[in-house]
């Protein structure tokens, strides 16, 4: 699985990085990333409730 964060589409919430701070977390800009790629299969789960909690869609995992 990989994960992504669309910094267009991201407004800062910090649901993903508080949910999954494995794979997601705020940058500089007070936007997330996804700092680890490929997602680790331990954390997929959690990183795809990250991205189903997105208020926004910003994040695309799969
Ligand atoms: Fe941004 Fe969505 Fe995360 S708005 S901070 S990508 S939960």
């Amino acid at each position: 699985m990989k994960a992504s964060v669309d910094k267009d589409t991201c407004i800062g919430c910090g649901a993903c990085s508080s949910i999954c701070p494995e794979v997601f977390q705020m940058e500089d800009d007070g936007l997330a990333a996804a700092y680890v790629n490929p997602v680790p299969s331990e954390v997929e789960a959690t990183a795809q409730e990250a991205a189903d909690s997105c208020p926004v869609d910003a994040i695309h995992v799969g």
